[in-house]
């Protein structure tokens, strides 16, 4: 049995990022967590994020992150996640502050006293990129990148992705940093639904922990379902990216070039994905996720909730 892969999970919490929380906790050594603005200004994040750390018992460490993008204007997704960030259930309060509000020194400084730890971002890469530009030299430390961004088509706009949309610039920085980048995408995470029947596992499951994600997947699905043509439930996006590092068996990748669009008028915030079929086809950067196996990885979630849940 291989030792357990180490990641920093760099999360906006986010019902979706508190169930990638909760998988990296079960199947990886979760070295820390850092938060960054994104589904909710960065005090309620990093509040959300806290909870669910002291819900599953870890003593990782919790460092807070950007409050805002490089250049865009912070912008939110309460619409989807509610003003708190994590609406839907009754939460417990929050047992502490994080360790600090300088989440890039902690990544930097953590990824080059362990080498081989995965970045794991799940929300906009803003602390990702700012960690790569001041710190150069974690593109050879570092076993790679494994993010939650980007697709063939957006929910921000017709073509972004939240994610890369909230900030592009970021996310231009993030994708040219050179080292192994995994991308799970819309495409992907959007064959991954939290439905009735699967949300109905993790209430099965005993204990307080599942009883609360059970009432988060259930508010996630409920916005999904309303707001999308033919969705059954919420589209389980953040796992993928930590997934797509622990069962990596359950997915269908393809080395592609990417490319973020910052300028474009129509475009801004939009992964390019060189899909041609040939000799011009740019050289890849980029390992993208496509399909997994939705029943086996949701099964991985609600084995990993009921790991923690008593
Ligand atoms: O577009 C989906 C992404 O945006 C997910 O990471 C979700 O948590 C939000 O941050
Ligand atoms: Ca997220």
């Amino acid at each position: 049995m291989n030792s357990p892969l180490q990641m920093i999970v760099d999360c906006d919490p986010g019902h979706d990022d508190a169930i990638a929380l909760v998988v990296a906790a079960k199947y990886a050594n979760l070295v820390g967590v850092t938060t960054v603005a994104g589904n909710a200004p960065i005090a309620a994040t990093t509040r959300n994020a806290r909870i669910v750390l002291d819900m599953i018992g870890s003593s990782a460490p919790l460092h807070q992150g950007a409050h805002r993008p490089l250049v865009a204007p912070p912008r939110d997704a309460a619409y989807v996640h509610g003003e708190s960030g994590l609406d839907g259930a009754d939460l417990p309060a929050p047992s502490r502050a994080a360790d600090s509000n300088d989440a890039v020194s902690y990544i930097i400084e953590t990824c080059r006293a362990t080498e081989g730890i995965w970045l794991v971002p799940t929300g906009p890469l803003t602390n990702i990129a700012l960690a790569l530009r001041s710190a150069p030299d974690l593109r050879d430390r570092i076993a790679g990148i494994s993010l939650m961004g980007g697709g063939t088509f957006g929910n921000r706009t017709t073509v972004a992705e939240f994610n890369i949309w909230a900030d592009p610039e970021a996310a231009a920085m993030v994708f040219e940093y050179g080292g192994k980048l995994i991308m799970s995408g819309l495409d992907v995470t959007h064959k991954l639904q939290a439905t009735p029947e699967r949300i109905a596992k993790v209430r099965a499951l005993p204990g307080r922990l599942a009883a609360v994600l059970a009432d988060l997947f259930v508010y996630f699905s409920d916005v999904y379902v309303s707001r999308h043509d033919n969705m059954l439930g919420g589209a389980v996006h953040d796992p993928c990216a930590v997934l797509a590092l622990t069962h990596p068996q359950l997915f269908t990748t393809v080395d592609q070039h990417v490319r973020i669009e910052t300028s474009g008028e129509l475009t801004r915030g939009m992964t390019v994905i060189d899909k041609r079929g040939l000799i011009e086809r740019l050289d890849p950067n980029c390992t993208v996720v496509w399909d997994v196996d939705a029943e086996a990885a949701f099964d991985v979630i609600v084995d990993s909730i009921g790991s923690f849940s008593n």
